[in-house]
C-alpha cells in the first residue's frame, strides 16, 4: 500500500482553520496541559527553548496556545531565546502559517509574542525532524490519527472504524507501530526535562469518535454519498474502493499502552505518561443550529465545508488521475453539494462532535 502523504491535504489559504472552529476549541482545552508541562520545567538553561507544533496545518488553530505557552516562558524566563517551529507535511501551505503567525492575513490576530523566532518545517513527524536533544516542548493536536501508510483498502466503507477482520487487524497494528514511532521519534528530539503534549483524536471509553457521538454516523455518510455517485454512474467502482482515509482513532488503552510497558522502548527512553483523559467538544456548528441561530440550509452551509477542509483530498485522490482534473473538481465539487443538501433537508442528528484523548508526557530530567 502506498504511503498516505501524497493524499492527506488540509485546503490551503487559511480555509483550514477559517472553518475549524471545532479545532481551536480543544486546543484551547490543551492548553493547561501545555501551561502545566512547562510549569513542571526548569528554565534556568541557556540553550534555545525550542517548542515544535507537530502537524500544525496552517497553524491558525493553535496560536492562541503557543500564545499563552511563550508569554508565560517570557515571564518566567526573560532572557532566554524562544522559538516555534510549525511542522507539517512537504506540501502543506506554509506560506499561510507564516502570514497567520505575523498577523499578515485578512486582519486575523497574529502570535503576538514579540521576539519570538519561527520557523516551519515541511517533514512528516514521522520521520526525525529536530536534533537530538534540542525540543523543550513538542505539541500536537488532531493530526497523529493520520497513519505513514494505508495498511489495507477497504471496500466497503471509507473509515477503518467500520472495518472488520484482518483488515481491522490491519490498521490497528499499523497504528500501534506509527504511535510507537512517533513517541520514539520524539524521545530522541526532547531535551531532557522536556515534554510533549497531545490532543488525538481517538475512540472513548463510550466508543464514542469523531462524528459519532449518537447522532447521524458522519463516516456513514460520508460512504453513502460517495457510494451514491457510483449508483448514478458518476464514479467507477474502483473508485469507490480507493477511498479510504488512512486513519485510525486510538482507543486510550492503545495511547496508553507504549508507557505502561516498563521493559518497552518508550518508557526505556525515558517517557512518562503524566496525564491522560477524554473529551468530547460538542460540534460548533451543530450548536448553533441547535440554539435557533441558523436556519437548517444555514447550518448545512456552514458545517459541510469543515468536514470538507480535511477529508476533501482522500476523496479527490481515489478518482482516477485518467480524468482531466476540472472533472474530478466537479465530481468531488458534486458529492460535497449532495452531503450539503442532505443535511439542509433533514438536519437532525448531523454534526461532528470531536472526540479526543489529551496526553501529557514527560522526559526523565
Ligand atoms: C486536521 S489537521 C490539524 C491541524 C491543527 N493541528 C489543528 O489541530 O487544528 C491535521 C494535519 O496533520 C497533518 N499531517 C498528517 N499526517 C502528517 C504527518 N505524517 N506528518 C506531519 N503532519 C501530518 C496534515 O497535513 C494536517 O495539516
Amino acid at each position: 500500500m502506498a504511503e498516505a502523504a501524497a493524499t492527506i491535504r488540509m485546503r490551503g489559504a487559511g480555509y483550514y482553520s477559517a472553518h475549524t472552529t471545532g479545532a481551536k476549541l480543544v486546543i484551547d482545552r490543551a492548553t493547561p496541559l501545555a501551561l502545566a508541562a512547562i510549569r513542571a520545567m526548569d528554565l534556568s538553561g541557556a540553550a534555545p527553548f525550542a517548542i515544535a507544533d507537530f502537524g500544525a496545518a496552517d497553524g491558525g488553530t493553535s496560536l492562541g496556545l503557543h500564545r499563552a505557552v511563550l508569554t508565560e516562558l517570557r515571564r518566567r524566563a526573560p532572557d532566554r531565546a524562544l522559538t516555534l517551529t510549525h511542522t507539517d507535511l512537504p506540501h502543506n501551505d506554509f506560506a499561510t502559517v507564516f502570514q497567520l503567525v505575523q498577523g499578515r492575513l485578512d486582519g486575523r490576530e497574529g502570535l503576538g509574542v514579540p521576539g519570538v523566532f519561527s520557523f516551519a518545517s515541511g517533514t512528516s513527524f514521522y520521520d526525525p525532524i529536530f536534533p537530538p536533544g534540542t525540543l523543550a516542548l513538542g505539541f500536537s493536536a488532531t493530526a497523529m490519527h493520520w497513519l505513514s501508510r494505508l495498511p489495507a483498502p477497504i471496500a466497503e466503507a471509507v473509515h477503518a472504524v467500520f472495518a472488520t477482520g484482518a483488515t481491522q487487524a490491519a490498521f490497528r497494528e499499523q497504528a500501534a507501530a506509527d504511535w510507537q514511532r512517533i513517541l520514539l521519534l520524539r524521545a530522541v528530539e526532547l531535551a531532557p526535562g522536556g515534554a510533549l503534549v497531545f490532543a488525538n483524536f481517538s475512540t472513548d471509553e463510550a466508543g464514542r469518535y469523531l462524528g459519532a457521538t449518537g447522532g447521524r454516523n458522519m463516516h456513514a455518510c460520508f460512504g453513502a454519498h460517495w457510494r451514491a455517485l457510483h449508483a448514478a454512474g458518476a464514479i467507477t467502482e474502483a473508485e469507490v474502493a480507493r477511498a479510504t482515509f488512512p486513519q485510525y482513532y486510538r482507543s486510550v488503552a492503545e495511547f496508553r499502552a507504549p508507557f505502561e510497558d516498563a521493559a518497552g522502548p518508550v518508557r526505556q527512553a525515558g517517557l512518562r505518561l503524566e496525564e491522560c483523559f477524554t473529551l468530547v467538544t460538542p460540534c460548533p456548528y451543530a450548536a448553533r443550529f441547535a440554539a435557533g441561530e441558523w436556519t437548517a440550509a444555514e447550518f448545512a452551509r456552514a458545517y459541510v465545508p469543515t468536514l470538507r477542509s480535511w477529508s476533501e483530498s482522500t476523496f479527490l485522490g481515489a478518482l482516477d488521475p485518467a480524468r482531466p482534473a476540472a472533472d474530478r473538481q466537479a465530481l468531488i465539487d458534486r458529492f460535497y453539494a449532495a452531503y450539503e443538501a442532505d443535511v439542509a433537508a433533514d438536519p437532525a442528528g448531523h454534526g461532528m462532535d470531536y472526540v479526543h484523548c489529551l496526553m501529557r508526557v514527560s522526559k526523565a530530567a
